[in-house]
């Protein structure tokens, strides 16, 4: 009967159960040896995972949070953190060899700047009366501190949208100006809306001169003090932009670009032109976005 039953068992069976037979103890010592070793491995990679996720659970629930709101859909309005703030006016006072507290409260001059923010909210709300956009400007508390720091005669941003950039850096000419430093604003933008809150005594202080932005580079004729990339952010288009205002930055010139923690399009510009370059980090306050930056070339 046993020899029955042996006949009937595949040999690929057989081989495998051999040693249980032949050698249980050790075959038994092996097995729970292997399935131990087996467990380590598992708990070892959840471990692993679970500290690398402390880093993104805050980050996806924000996003679980956003997701159904009617926010912006694109250019995200966040405010940035403090801390983040205060090595933002260290990397601009290095560039404009400022000191730290001046151009510190430069940035907290825009943050304290309500008649600017009722301006973008009542703007805002008229485009979009049903948005629940609570508006912050991120990295733009740069642009504008370098703005009031540098005091520049023309400044550039190229890529308007709404506008946000726009009525900020306005906001900065405007201080300036009230200092006996005036200055004028153009942005570029090729569409025939863009700007919409671009408007009253933020909009005198310069104009939107519509179409490709690098049609209007190529026809700009005044010496550039302050140049802010952020149109086409292809780094193709971006590089494009820097080589067509190459000859018409004034002495003093700095320029920004939007696209630097993407692209090395303005730090290679820089090292071409023998310039110097820095790039600073965003770090977003309650917001899932991992935060751009901007590029600096002085
Ligand atoms: C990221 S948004 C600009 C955001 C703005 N700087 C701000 O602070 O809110 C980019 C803008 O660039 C414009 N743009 C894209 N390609 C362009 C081009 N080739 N010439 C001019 N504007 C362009 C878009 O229409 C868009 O409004």
């Amino acid at each position: 009967m046993l020899q029955i039953v042996k006949a009937l068992i595949p040999t690929p069976i057989k081989r495998a159960i051999r040693p249980a037979i032949s050698a249980p103890h050790e075959y038994w010592a092996q097995y729970s040896a292997r399935r131990e070793s087996r467990r380590q491995e598992v708990e070892r990679v959840a471990r692993r995972r679970s500290a690398a996720m402390r880093y993104y659970d805050q980050r996806l629930r924000m996003i679980e949070e956003w997701a159904p709101k009617h926010t912006e859909e694109s250019n995200f309005y966040y405010d940035i953190t403090d801390r983040n703030k205060d090595y933002l006016a260290h990397t601009i006072a290095v560039v404009t060899s400022k000191n730290w507290a001046e151009v510190r409260s430069f940035i907290r001059e825009l943050d304290e700047d309500q008649a600017l923010r009722r301006h973008i909210v009542a703007a805002l709300r008229e485009i979009e009366p049903h948005a629940e956009i609570d508006v912050a400007y991120g990295r733009r508390c740069g642009w504008y501190a370098i703005a009031r720091a540098l005091k520049p005669a023309v400044l550039i941003e190229t890529g308007v949208d709404l506008g946000v950039g726009s009525c900020i850096l306005a906001a900065a000419l405007l201080r300036n100006a009230k200092e006996g430093f005036p200055g004028r604003y153009f942005g570029t933008d090729n569409r025939p809306d863009a700007g919409q809150l671009f408007s009253g005594h933020y909009a005198a202080q310069g104009s939107i001169l519509y179409g490709d932005s690098l049609d209007t580079l190529k026809a700009f004729t005044e010496p550039i003090d302050l140049f802010i990339n952020d149109s086409d952010h292809s780094p193709e288009y971006e590089a494009r932009e820097y080589d067509t205002i190459a000859a018409k930055l004034s002495p003093k010139a700095i320029m920004l670009g939007d696209n630097s923690h993407s692209t090395d399009c303005l730090s290679r510009f820089s090292t071409e032109q023998n310039r110097r370059f820095l790039f600073f980090k965003e770090e977003p306050k309650n917001h899932w976005y991992p935060g751009a930056g901007i590029g600096i070339s002085y």
